[in-house]
């Protein structure tokens, strides 16, 4: 069955995380079969910031695939070693900046407070923050899973103004779904959450859709029923999409669903 998603464009993409080089960046890029993807998807790419600058400007990027940052800091300028700004990043060429994921928050100490930090630095500068939300199984084994994540969404918007929420994007990203040992979630699990975030973003949006991402072990098997839950927006992919030929073929299953227009 073909989905209406005319209204509602779809976003699938993928961040490498702290995989490729240059060389290799630019090989993925020129693999990208996009020709066949329908208009209503907005395909995009997290490269590592190594690369950003040379797909931003590569001869053969098709101009619908957004490219973005993994992470960014909230200050302008100034003495923050190892850090680069929104305003930096922009300037590479970014769309997008993804703020607050799991492997941040776990491994880089980040709290609800940063993610709020970033996600007002990033409209400042007139970035599209894709925030990640998403339980750890500790949180969920509680119960208390979808009262955690709807928090985690009102605290990364608590520096925007009302008017300002419809220029952000979420992802639920439950860490337990994530990488190499996650588990593979079911449907109906990521529904759940996806349900509930939705109805949330529906309130905060203003009438406005703030997209709404899953992103947690999704490969060219799961991606079809992920796209057609009723809640979801898009899908934010991690390691089966850093091999082009695994990208293609998702963009393609996820197509499928999609009229081509
Ligand atoms: P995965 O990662 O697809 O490798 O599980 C998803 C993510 O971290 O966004």
């Amino acid at each position: 069955m073909k989905i209406d998603h005319t209204r509602t464009p779809m976003w699938i993409g993928t961040s490498w995380k702290m995989n490729k080089t240059i060389v290799e960046a630019q090989s993925y890029l020129e693999s990208l079969d996009l020709a066949h993807v329908p208009a209503c998807i907005t395909p995009f790419v997290l490269p590592p910031l190594t690369a950003l600058a040379t797909l931003a400007t590569a001869p053969n990027r098709d101009g619908r695939l957004l490219l973005g940052a993994q992470n960014a800091h909230w200050g302008e300028e100034g003495a923050m070693t190892g850090e680069v700004s929104m305003r930096m990043i922009k300037d590479a060429g970014a769309q997008l900046v993804e703020i607050g994921h799991s492997e941040r928050r776990e491994f880089f100490g980040e709290s609800d407070q940063d993610v709020a930090r970033k996600v007002r630095a990033a409209v400042d500068q007139g970035l599209t923050p894709l925030i990640c939300v998403g339980e750890s199984q500790a949180v969920r084994s509680t119960g208390d899973h979808v009262t955690f994540v709807r928090n985690q969404v009102g605290q990364a918007l608590s520096l925007m103004d009302p008017t300002e929420h419809g220029q952000a994007m979420f992802a639920y990203e439950p860490r337990w779904a994530i990488g190499e040992f996650g588990r593979k979630p079911t449907i109906a699990e990521v529904a759940q959450v996806l349900d509930q975030l939705a109805l949330q973003l529906g309130d905060l949006g203003n009438g406005v859709q703030i997209p709404l991402l899953y992103g947690g072990s999704v490969d060219a098997e799961n991606a079809g029923e992920l796209v057609e839950l009723e809640s979801v927006n898009g899908l934010f992919i991690g390691r089966s999409a850093w091999s082009v030929d695994s990208f293609n073929q998702i963009l393609m299953r996820c197509g499928a669903f999609f009229p081509q227009t």
